[in-house]
């Protein structure tokens, strides 16, 4: 009987193909409505222009400072880029950016991302140096120019005040002039996304799709410049950010979310908005396990039916402890261990459930996000007329990268619902840092050429 109850809350998880292909004929439907002029008031997946245009062609040099905020890491690099050979060399270093921070004010958030360049410069031995700089933000901006984003919203765990809305370009430069110590040529903002399809797409010309799965999770791909209402101009492509995390957010998924989705939702710093994100990104799936936890030990089925003071903490099932839970490798002794160090005191049933668990919620992550993808290859397919399509995509974010089945059933789905499409993942090896530093080199080229 016990079992039936833990199978009925697992059934929840395991989505049909019909379901599927449901997720993906919305996705396509939404992405439709994002590319509008008049955007659609229930609009939810917003399509923004990133006014990159073209890819890299090699005969980009020189030296650059980038900034990567807004994943796991905040990173401020230096990237040396040589022409022809197409060679990039990078130095880097990881700051952390303490939780008031990120929930503190706009001007400390960017008073320390400005103190962290300063040691970084220091460090390097380049005090002084006038360098231009790419920002990879993370967030969603709205551009009217490479080097302009007003931030809509924050998503993930920042929350710093007096931001939305504002320019984060200029945010960055007032607190650099505060310091009044360096002066730098912010010469582009980008997304996560757009960065790392820069990154694969420098060797590899077939990659127009930029997707990360980790904190959160979003997708970038080349668009027809026709498609595109909101920007003039009919010729070529541009890259569209879709910060198709905020997918469901009118309620077009609601059929699939479960109770325990709602619960995350409601606990996280934006209730109500990226619901998509919510079921397929690192930051909330090991909230959703933790939810489930919560229920089966409350009807009984877990944790002797006593809810510990760990299990009630949020953010305690961060990706790498989900991926290791998962890892097929690890005997069940050592998923004990896992809790144990997590703070939760399991019997060897009680692991073996766990696991399921874990199982469940990142199968789905993982089905969700293929069936977003197979929306975009597909879309892109038909709007080329092409009876087969190949494509590469860029990938990077910790759950792709750690956990040990994301990947595969990512696949796996994609091929299933976009049979004619040959899809090549690329890993992105450094980041969206180079992406950025890239993305500054042309710009700076045009930027010249158009003197
Ligand atoms: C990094 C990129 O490698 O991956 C970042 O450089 C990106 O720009 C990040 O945000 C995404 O993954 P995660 O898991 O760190 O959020
Ligand atoms: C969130 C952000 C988006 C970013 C993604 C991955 O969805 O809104 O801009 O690309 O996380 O980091």
């Amino acid at each position: 009987a016990q079992r039936k109850l833990i199978d009925t809350v697992l059934a929840l998880f395991r989505l049909t193909q019909e379901q599927l292909v449901g997720v993906q004929d919305k996705m396509r439907a939404e992405l439709e409505y994002g590319l509008k002029r008049d955007t659609h008031p229930l609009a939810t997946v917003k399509m923004l222009p990133t006014y990159v245009c073209g890819m890299p062609d090699g005969t980009e040099k020189g030296k650059f400072l980038a900034l990567d905020l807004g994943g796991t890491n905040f990173r401020v690099l230096l990237v040396k880029i040589r022409s022809g050979r197409r060679s990039v060399r990078m130095y880097n270093k990881i700051f952390a950016i303490p939780l008031e921070i990120m929930q503190g004010t706009g001007e400390e958030l960017f008073d320390h991302i400005v103190q962290c360049i300063a040691d970084f410069l220091d460090y390097m031995g380049l005090k002084g140096a006038q360098l231009p700089l790419g920002f990879t933000f993370s967030f969603p901006c709205r551009q009217a120019s490479i080097d302009k984003g007003t931030l809509i919203g924050w998503t993930k765990g920042f929350k710093a005040t007096d931001c939305e809305g504002e320019d984060v370009v200029d945010m960055l430069r007032e607190a650099i002039k505060r310091r009044n110590e360096f002066d730098l040529d912010i010469v582009a903002v980008v997304n996560d996304t757009v960065g790392t399809m820069m990154t694969c797409g420098y060797e590899d010309p077939n990659c127009e799709i930029g997707l990360i799965a980790g904190t959160g999770s979003n997708l970038c791909y080349m668009e027809e410049m026709r498609n595109i209402e909101q920007v003039e101009g009919d010729e070529g492509k541009m890259c569209i950010n879709t910060e198709w995390g905020g997918f469901g957010d009118n309620g077009c998924i609601d059929d699939i979310r479960t109770q325990y989705d709602k619960e995350v939702d409601e606990g996280s710093l934006n209730p109500g908005k990226q619901r998509y994100e919510k079921m397929t990104s690192g930051m909330y799936l090991g909230e959703i396990v933790r939810q489930i936890l919560i229920d089966l030990t409350k009807q009984g089925l877990l944790f002797r039916g006593q809810i510990s003071e760990r299990l009630r903490t949020r953010g305690i099932f961060e990706t790498k402890f989900l991926s290791q839970i998962e890892s097929d490798r690890l005997a069940l002794l050592q998923v004990r261990r896992i809790l144990q160090q997590l703070g939760l005191d399991s019997t060897c049933e009680d692991s073996i459930v766990v696991k399921e668990v874990c199982g469940a919620v990142s199968q789905r992550a993982a089905q969700l996000c293929g069936a977003g993808l197979a929306a975009i290859v597909e879309k892109r397919r038909e709007d080329q007329g092409l009876e087969h399509m190949r494509i590469t995509v860029g990938v990077d974010g910790t759950l792709y990268k750690l956990h040990p089945h994301f990947s595969r059933l990512l696949q796996e789905t994609v091929k299933e619902l976009a049979p004619r499409c040959d899809v090549t993942f690329m890993l992105s090896e450094d980041g969206s840092g180079k992406g950025a530093a890239l993305i500054t080199a042309v710009a700076k080229r045009l930027q010249q050429a158009g003197k």
